[in-house]
């Protein structure tokens, strides 16, 4: 009996035309376009989905891709990795509890308003933007609306964000009090409830093509620049700027920074954490 053999793809192997045939895929048929994430990464989590998927003739998997949708989302969602954690980096999440947020919620009084926006940019399975809205509800400022927005480029991760169940498995770093005030039981899930699930309202938007980004307070957008090019990361976060007020807070991953010229306007609160408020700074003149 011939065996057969699994090639071990490593993503170097694809030849440019054959990246080519996927990106324009992914393009078509899930507008989600590739070109401005980094060439290496993307052809890495590929090959990473050949391999689960076992491909050994890569034209037959291209056909596959035309009518085989779960096949297509799986790609997708290998490509854009949607690991999260609840309360990721606590340190974080302490700084957002006892600093951002009262100094938000504090600034917003003083001027009169009686909504604030949180929007979690990149929120994969729900787990950040439920973190918030668990903070928010802790605070207890009744006078005030604060609304968590969520949004993700992936459908499949958004509706099983919106479900808020998780395994137990998923809540190891929510403390046990908030397990106990936010969480039941439910056929062995953990199933949030319905004031947190409330609070939050997930959407798609992609941060890349959607150029029209909601109006916010405090954005979060955590392990999402990694994956784009230089000058896409500047183009967000110049976007960010024009949607910000003064004073507003951005957060980013610990191993994402503000570059380019669009620095002048945030300046850097929590340099460990990557917080940073709105300056002044008009975002216009970043002309990006
Ligand atoms: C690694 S997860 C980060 C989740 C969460 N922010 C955190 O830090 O725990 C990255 C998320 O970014 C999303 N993403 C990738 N490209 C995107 C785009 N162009 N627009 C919106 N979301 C995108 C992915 O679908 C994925 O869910």
């Amino acid at each position: 009996m011939t065996e057969l053999t699994v090639p071990t793809w490593t993503g170097d192997d694809l030849s440019d035309a054959e990246f080519a045939a996927i990106t324009k895929c992914l393009r078509d048929r899930r507008q989600f376009d590739l070109e401005q994430y980094k060439d290496r990464c993307v052809r890495r989590r590929i090959a990473k989905r050949l391999r689960l998927a076992q491909v050994t003739d890569f034209s037959a998997y291209l056909s596959r891709l035309d009518t085989d949708l779960d096949e297509l989302d799986a790609l997708l969602a290998t490509i854009s990795i949607h690991v999260s954690q609840f309360f990721r980096n606590p340190d974080t999440f302490r700084i957002l509890e006892q600093s951002i947020l009262p100094d938000l919620c504090r600034r917003a009084r003083a001027a009169g308003r009686s909504r604030l926006t949180l929007w979690s940019a990149g929120c994969a399975s729900g787990e950040e933007p439920y973190s918030l809205a668990m903070l928010v509800d802790d605070l207890g400022d009744a006078d005030l609306d604060i609304r968590v927005l969520a949004t993700d480029i992936s459908e499949p991760i958004l509706e099983s964000a919106r479900t808020g169940a998780f395994d137990a498995t998923r809540l190891r770093e929510v403390p046990v009090q908030a397990i106990d005030k936010y969480f039941r039981v439910d056929n062995d899930r953990y199933q949030l409830i319905d004031r947190i699930r409330d609070r939050v309202e997930f959407r798609r938007h992609n941060i890349v093509t959607d150029t029209l980004y909601p109006a916010a307070d405090l954005i979060l957008c955590r392990n999402v620049l990694i994956y784009f090019t230089r000058s896409e990361q500047e183009r967000i976060l110049s976007r960010f700027a024009e949607v910000m007020q003064e004073n507003g807070a951005l957060v980013l991953g610990r191993s994402e920074t503000m570059i380019g010229r669009i620095r002048s306007c945030f300046h850097s609160e929590f340099p460990v954490e990557r917080i940073y408020r709105r300056t002044a700074q008009p975002a216009a003149t970043t002309g990006l």
